[in-house]
């Protein structure tokens, strides 16, 4: 393994942070990324054991971020995405919105596509619907899961297979836990992932709502040391 000096790695997290704004804005912006990139580096920097794990990678625009921040700090392992790559299932009661069957659909092709821009390993892609994929396909061990399938229903799932394997002081970074009270500027676009998180955790939760310069709606959970 091999680390980059701090200059180039600076340089290159530079250049891709501001491709991933400009290319994949829809999904990603300077809160998401910069609180990804913290938790990588910690999650390194702890030697925390385990796979890194994100379900729902739509075009892989965070995969690549965890891909050259893991490359620029000499940590090898795989990112293992898992995803319908159909888009959305269909939305449920406790959704509180309705979002059409297929929603956010890409294909395996542009998660390749994503990677083969910036030259870099593309992520073990595991296709299928999460409630079919995950208890069988997703590894025996994480150290980091970033959940991001939107849903009630997929959050659920998502929350019953990954929390059991975090590996202590393991992180799952929730996307869309929008909690108003913690951030007012958050937007709440999806309910029911909080909802899941409440549900699954009980009240008062150990989810924490990360802090952001825009609306940003983000949870995050780490497992106990002990
Ligand atoms: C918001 S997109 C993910 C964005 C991506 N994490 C990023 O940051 O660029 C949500 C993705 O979750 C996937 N998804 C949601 N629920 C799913 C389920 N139950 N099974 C499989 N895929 C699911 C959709 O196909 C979609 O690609």
């Amino acid at each position: 393994m091999t680390t980059t000096d701090t200059a180039a790695r600076e340089e290159i997290l530079g250049d891709v942070h501001q491709w991933l704004l400009r290319e994949h804005g829809e999904t990603v912006d300077p809160d998401r990324l910069h609180h990804v990139r913290a938790e990588i580096e910690r999650i390194v920097r702890e030697g925390v054991p385990g796979a890194l794990v994100e379900l729902g990678c739509f075009r892989g625009a965070m995969t690549l971020w965890i891909r050259v921040l893991l490359d620029t700090l000499g940590d090898d392992r795989p990112v293992h995405v898992f995803d319908s790559f159909q888009g959305l299932p269909d939305t449920t009661e406790e959704d509180e919105i309705v979002m059409p069957l297929g929603a956010m659909a890409a294909g395996m092709a542009e998660v390749e596509a994503t990677f083969a821009t910036w030259g870099r390993t593309p992520p073990l892609m595991c296709p299928g619907w999460f409630e079919d994929t995950l208890a069988e396909g997703l590894p025996e061990s994480i150290a980091f899961g970033y959940l991001d399938g939107d849903l009630y229903t997929s959050t659920q799932v998502s929350l019953v297979e990954c929390v059991p394997r975090l590996a202590p002081g393991g992180a799952l970074i929730l996307d869309d836990y929008a909690d108003p009270e913690a951030n007012p500027r958050t937007i709440v676009k999806f309910p029911g992932v909080k909802r899941a998180c409440d549900e699954y955790f009980g009240v008062p939760s150990p989810v924490e709502a990360l802090p952001g310069k825009g609306d940003l709606a983000y949870g995050r959970y780490v497992r106990p040391l002990r």
